[in-house]
């Protein structure tokens, strides 16, 4: 059944307990998730996005017990991706004309996936939709997530329904922000920022000052994933002109894979110098091959600097460290410092390689980087310490 959200909204959408994976296997979701859906109740009713397509019957069967499908006037469809338009198919082959308000983009993007020929209504920003008491002002979103997504905000209960932005991947039955554990709630937030919205700080920045700009309350944020914002609801968005700003935490991370423990070695006395430098900062060390890479995003996104090391293998860099920087290369991160580290038996390439990977992914070096031949010695280490205590003093 749907939950109430206020009077003449209701929550209709479904909560993934079991999503461990989204985006198929990109994207870890260690709390599961939800896709959100809302009925809009007025003179007339509007259902705001479905839910993936594996939730199809359910979502239909719990949709017919709030209303008459035939009751439904318009369909706004907030962004095509699949996880809020799965359901969208079962549901127009039982309500075939009902109109679907949505972006130019989102026209495209939907007959992509679905090649029906809907009734479809193509929307702009500013543009209005009468429903009786109140309107629905629709405000293109384009990047947050996909070039066709949009914002609809309702007049009269000042609510912005927000689709992925300011959002989580957050299964919880308590669907408001003052209800869950706070920290957990931001760190989902801040995951989903890092991983999902990195690239696309600069519209982020520009599309929160359009909306601020538009004087429009907000008393409640309604997202498609996790949390509903009713309780303050402006902090997720201050939050995000945080994070669009090039964020950046006293925070350096090392993130490193090894073959027989020297660049594990390496990667620990480098963070002992690091201290040494700066005992105020935070220093967080993760082996790429035994952790959560949506994990590391974060991190990153957390630091001002990071260390990357991996020994040579094949004249190359092991997998798990090819792999992490070239997440780390597409998101794009600005203002951040970085060098490299690895130990070596023969040819030892691996430092080079890291360090051209992390300049094509906008990071500043601050050194060459550090090799240590085998696994390093006492004089080794020791030179590993020095080397994290340069890198920490450029850090100041
Ligand atoms: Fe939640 Fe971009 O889909």
């Amino acid at each position: 059944m749907g939950i109430t959200i206020k009077d003449n909204i209701t929550w209709v959408g479904k909560i993934d307990w079991e999503l461990r994976k989204f985006h198929g296997e990109e994207y870890s979701t260690h709390r599961g998730s939800s896709y959100n859906s809302y009925l809009v109740r007025d003179e007339k009713t509007v259902l705001i996005d479905t839910v993936w397509k594996p939730f199809t019957n359910e979502f239909i069967e719990n949709l017919k017990k709030e209303i008459d499908l035939t009751k439904i006037d318009f369909i706004i469809a907030s962004h095509a991706e699949s996880d809020h338009s799965g359901a969208l198919p079962e549901l127009m082959r039982l309500i075939p004309d009902t109109p679907i308000y949505c972006t130019a983009n989102a026209v495209k993007s939907l007959k992509g996936h679905y090649h029906q020929d809907w009734n479809f209504r193509t929307v702009k920003t500013g543009d209005r939709l009468n429903i009786g008491s109140k309107e629905l002002i629709f405000i293109e979103a384009p990047m947050l997530h996909w070039p066709d997504s949009m914002f609809s905000y309702l007049t009269g209960d000042n609510v912005l329904f927000s689709n992925d932005a300011f959002g989580q991947h957050y299964a919880t039955e308590h669907l408001f922000n003052d209800l869950v554990d706070q920290a957990e709630l931001f760190q989902e937030c801040l995951k989903y920022y890092a991983n999902i919205l990195t690239p696309f700080s600069a519209l982020v920045d520009r599309k929160i000052k359009e909306v601020v700009g538009f004087g429009l309350p907000v008393d409640m944020i309604c997202t498609s994933h996790g949390v509903i914002w009713r309780d303050n609801p402006l902090q997720i968005v201050t939050k995000y002109a945080e994070w669009a700003a090039n964020y950046r935490e006293n925070q350096v991370t090392i993130i490193y894979d090894t073959m027989w423990d020297g660049t594990r070695k390496m990667a620990e006395a480098i963070a002992g110098g690091i201290l040494q430098a700066d005992p105020d900062v935070t220093v967080k060390l993760y082996n790429a091959a035994r952790t959560d890479k949506n994990d590391i995003i974060t991190e990153v996104f957390k630091s001002k600097a990071i260390l990357v090391g991996s020994p040579t293998i094949n004249r190359g860099i092991l997998s798990a460290i090819a792999g992490i920087l070239e997440e780390i290369r597409g998101l794009g991160f600005k203002d951040k410092k970085a060098a490299a580290f690895g130990s070596y038996g023969w040819s030892g390439e691996s430092v080079t390689m890291i360090t051209e990977r992390l300049r094509e992914g906008g990071f500043t070096l601050v050194s060459d980087g550090m090799k240590e031949v085998w696994n390093p010695d006492e004089e080794g280490l020791v030179n590993c310490v020095s080397f994290g205590r340069g890198f920490g003093q450029q850090l100041k």
